[in-house]
């Protein structure tokens, strides 16, 4: 019922001709993957050379973030106005964000709003620390974002919504979480959050993916549970090799 999601994050990487190169490279090997809605999250640099190169095809752009504000005096900031004639995706909130950059929920709230206001699909990133997995406060925690990050938005804006479960622990480490915690997580805790607040139906309308450390060996396992509807890739959308398996096994599922 839900169109598997395959996003790749590529996050502080690749200088415009790099970039070029990279999709130069996916192309071949992603048109031939059916059945999945792939997204590239490339750097700001580079998504106007890149929509270029997208053009005909059936694969998405995505942003890494976007300040809320649409216009104004914000230097170096980045709107959802100049991001939507450019792309249809925007990641937000994720764990580097929050960490380095400060991010918080109610921030990440006002991104989400504005993202849907102007028709960008906000993926917004959720997930626990080490520390907190540690403590037994995954649950609590996940809910908590997941709760405030939604915050006011309306049942109909639920459909134009991605939710990514990123423990942090997990990301860039090669230490994947297992599949049978995630899809533990979805259902226990980030669905359940989602129906209180959007209802029962958008909740399971809604696709939700898992990432960290996610690579060709192990996607095929994580696309296998119900609850798991794609995956963010950070590392491995960076080998094109590698992104075209793991679309691949998306289109498995
Ligand atoms: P990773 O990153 O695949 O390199 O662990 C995932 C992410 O940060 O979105």
């Amino acid at each position: 019922m839900r169109t598997p999601l395959v996003a790749g994050n590529w996050k502080l990487n690749k200088t415009i001709p790099e970039a070029c190169k990279l999709v130069t490279e996916l192309l071949p090997g992603l048109q031939t993957v059916s059945g999945v809605e792939i997204v590239l999250c490339p750097p700001f640099t580079a998504l106007m050379m890149i929509s270029i190169l997208l053009e005909g095809t059936d694969i998405h752009l995505g942003a890494q973030n976007m300040y809320w504000e649409k216009e104004g005096a914000y230097t170096g900031e980045v709107s959802p106005l100049m991001l939507k004639d450019l792309c249809q995706y925007v990641i937000l909130g994720h764990s580097e964000r929050r960490k380095y950059f400060g991010e918080t929920d109610q921030d990440i709230n006002r991104k989400v709003k504005a993202a849907l206001a102007h028709n960008l699909i906000p993926i917004v990133c959720v997930g626990e620390t080490l520390e907190e997995n540690e403590a037994g406060r995954a649950a609590e925690v996940v809910s908590k974002q997941v709760k405030a990050g939604l915050t006011g938005v309306s049942v109909t804006e639920g459909s134009q919504l991605v939710i990514a479960y990123e423990p942090v622990w997990a990301i860039g480490t090669g230490r994947a979480a297992t599949p049978e915690g995630v899809h533990t997580v979805i259902r226990n805790v980030i669905r359940p959050i989602m129906a209180g607040i959007l209802g029962e139906n958008m909740a399971q309308f809604v696709r939700v993916l898992y990432g960290g450390s996610v690579k060709p060996d192990n996607a095929a396992e994580f696309f296998g549970k119900p609850e798991i509807d794609g995956a963010l890739v950070g590392g491995a959308s960076l080998n094109a090799t590698d992104f075209v398996r793991i679309a691949r096994a998306a289109s498995q599922k």
